[in-house]
């Protein structure tokens, strides 16, 4: 096939045609980019997900109970961890925790701290240690400064000595009961972190961060995703229930099976969208609950009045009363925000009558006032235009096609009939069930596979040649924790040992296409109709590189396709680098963390322009590639 690269026309794209969309969902924030390494280390619950001690086990013959005192640490965290101990016993007591599912232990500087109520005089030993040996890696004495009736915090720092070999280790606090007084000791909010991603503060786990900054997002859509809406209408994501001190955020009820400490909270996700240069995607709720609850237009006034008290704690000035709270809190700097969304997928939860009050009053109330105090803010509705909403311009709308590969290929010009009035950002697809499969009747795809990530090669292609129209696209979700999880085609899947991190095809895909960013479309002119290979084209006005992405999903002859490319106006002996990814397993082969195979083959080159202007190369079957001319 020859396809002419025309170097007039086309269109400016949204310029945040990536992106990342993040929910704890596969314990995706806590145990998994919030780098926290003690699992229920403020013994939070609730009716759904009781208090318990759930990874704490006794050290020495002490023993554990959860006591909700008259003094507890906050009223955010009403429950803590009594040990109790006689003074007769010779040894050290204490407890330890397991992490998620292990810790990683490396020779590195881990930051801690505990809050302790009771009398006592001495020091406390903080370490770590294998789970199957006992070997201590590292540990610290922390010398106590407890006090009777007081709750009081002990900070350290430990660096273990080496590498433990394995992530199977514990973390222990242990103490000498002689110096105890009153026969026990109360402790809450527990932790330790290793270093994390631009040593944030609370901050991100760095594996899993740089892997996410090497995609070349352009944005972050949060916090949810169905962890958004909540399981019920008393419990969905509260924003100003997740900020402040870690000791006052209750955490909450999640609607992935278990309770989130909220520790990555609305500041923790706007330090991320600054660490990594991220534009904010906000949602923020539309009093839709996952159980279809949904509240009445009577109602909903003082939901419509807490979201932009939260818009007005991320961008108001300090002289409001929400920047100053923001102020108060340490970060006296407004941040960024352009994009709200209004709810998630409100056409799917309580449908018909929760998605008919969205369209009657919801979608419209937020959407209004929001409009009426922030003019300049770009609001997202929760469905799209495919999902049978009429969405009032200049809002957009939101569209997840969670798919089978074929699909994407028979819907690749979905988007060319969308007016500049039907801006749609895709805020959530993946290829989910194979072709030809019983979809959402049957189980998820066990991870993500090739020919899945060839058909999202063809969706992605498809949004950017629209990129005028469609805002953006993210993958999701985006990450899994191999030990717990509730969905199993994410992009990156994770245990606490960093070393089986594990990148899948999709995320090889996705990382080829966002990396050569194009900020204007231009059109192409193929030679002959191709049945199998999709593309765009534009130029990078930043960096003044051209650009050709395309997949081939042929999945009929098993031949390879002939590609003869011509820039215009391209000068003569211009070179051009070409990346192309195929699978070495075949259109079923997907990245095992448990085998930790790669079947995702990357071949470079560069090409040389023939004497006839074109770059001529070859496209495998179930192969996508780039062309860059910036990068030779
Ligand atoms: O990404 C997983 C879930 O799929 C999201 O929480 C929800 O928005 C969608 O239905």
């Amino acid at each position: 096939v020859e396809i002419v690269v025309h170097s007039q026309g086309g269109n400016e794209t949204s310029r945040i045609p990536f992106g990342l969309m993040h929910e704890d969902i596969n314990n995706a924030g806590d145990g998994g980019i919030y780098a926290e390494l003690i699992r229920n280390r403020a013994f939070q619950g609730s009716k759904q997900y009781p208090v318990s001690l759930s990874s704490w086990t006794p050290i020495n013959g002490a023993i554990l109970s959860i006591k909700n005192l008259s003094t507890p640490l906050s009223a955010a965290l009403p429950s803590s961890m009594n040990v109790a101990t006689s003074s007769t016993v010779s040894k050290s007591v204490g407890f330890a925790n397991a992490g998620f599912w292990g810790i990683d232990v490396r020779k590195q500087k881990y930051k801690g701290s505990f809050y302790v109520r009771g009398s006592y005089k001495g020091s406390f030993k903080a370490s770590l240690q294998s789970a199957l040996t006992n070997e201590t890696f590292g540990s610290i004495k922390v010398e106590s400064k407890a006090r009777k009736n007081e709750w009081v915090q002990h900070q350290f720092i430990l660096v273990p000595e080496k590498d433990a070999p394995s992530s199977n280790n514990t973390f222990a606090v242990t103490f000498d009961p002689a110096g105890v007084t009153g026969g026990s000791l109360d402790f809450n909010l527990i932790s330790l972190f290793p270093p994390t991603y631009k040593n944030r503060e609370n901050g991100l786990r760095p594996d899993i961060a740089e892997a996410f900054a090497a995609l070349n997002p352009k944005f972050l859509r949060f916090p949810g995703g169905n962890a958004l809406e909540g399981p019920n209408l008393a419990n969905p994501w509260k924003w100003n229930e997740t900020i402040g001190p870690l000791k006052d955020r209750p955490g909450r009820p999640g609607v992935w099976g278990y309770q989130t400490s909220d520790g990555l909270g609305l500041v923790e996700y706007l330090h991320w969208c600054n660490d990594m240069g991220l534009e904010p995607i906000l949602a923020i709720w539309s009093g839709l609950a996952l159980d279809g609850a949904y509240i009445n237009e009577t109602d909903l006034a003082p939901w419509v009045e807490d979201a932009l008290n939260e818009i007005e704690f991320v961008r108001g000035d300090a002289s409001t009363p929400y920047g100053q709270l923001r102020a108060s809190l340490g970060y006296p700097e407004p941040w960024e925000l352009k994009f709200i969304e209004v709810g998630n997928e409100d056409w799917l939860a309580g449908a018909p009558s929760g998605y008919k009050s969205y369209t009657t009053y919801r979608f419209e109330a937020f959407k209004n006032a929001i409009e009426e105090k922030y003019p300049d803010m770009h609001i997202i509705a929760s469905p799209s235009v495919f999902d049978n909403m009429t969405i009032p311009a200049p809002a957009a709308g939101d569209y997840h096609p969670y798919r089978q590969p074929n699909d994407y290929y028979a819907e690749f010009d979905k988007f060319d009939n969308l007016t500049p009035d039907n801006l749609t950002l895709v805020g959530e697809f993946a290829a989910v069930h194979p072709n030809g499969g019983i979809d959402w009747a049957g189980q998820l795809h066990p991870f993500p596979w090739w020919i899945g990530g060839v058909g999202e090669a063809v969706f992605m292609i498809s949004t950017e040649r629209n990129g005028d129209r469609i805002l953006g696209a993210t993958y999701a979700p985006i990450l899994r924790n191999m030990n717990r999880w509730q969905w199993s085609v994410c992009m990156i899947e994770f245990e606490a040992d960093v070393k089986k991190t594990t990148l899948s095809t999709s995320y090889h895909i996705f990382q080829l296409i966002s990396t050569h960013p194009i900020t204007h479309n231009l059109p192409t002119t193929p030679s002959t109709n191709t049945s199998s290979l999709f593309f765009v084209a534009g130029k990078n006005e930043d960096t003044g590189s051209q650009i050709f992405k395309v997949a081939n999903y042929n999945t009929t002859d098993h031949q390879p396709t002939p590609v003869s490319l011509k820039f215009e106006g391209l000068q003569k002996g211009a070179t051009a680098g070409l990346t192309l990814l195929t699978s070495d397993a075949g259109p079923f082969g997907y990245n095992d963390p448990a085998k930790g195979n790669n079947v995702v083959v990357t071949t470079t080159k560069t090409l040389s322009m023939g004497d006839n202007g074109t770059f001529d190369f070859m496209m495998p079957e179930l192969s996508v590639a780039v062309v860059d001319i910036g990068i030779p």
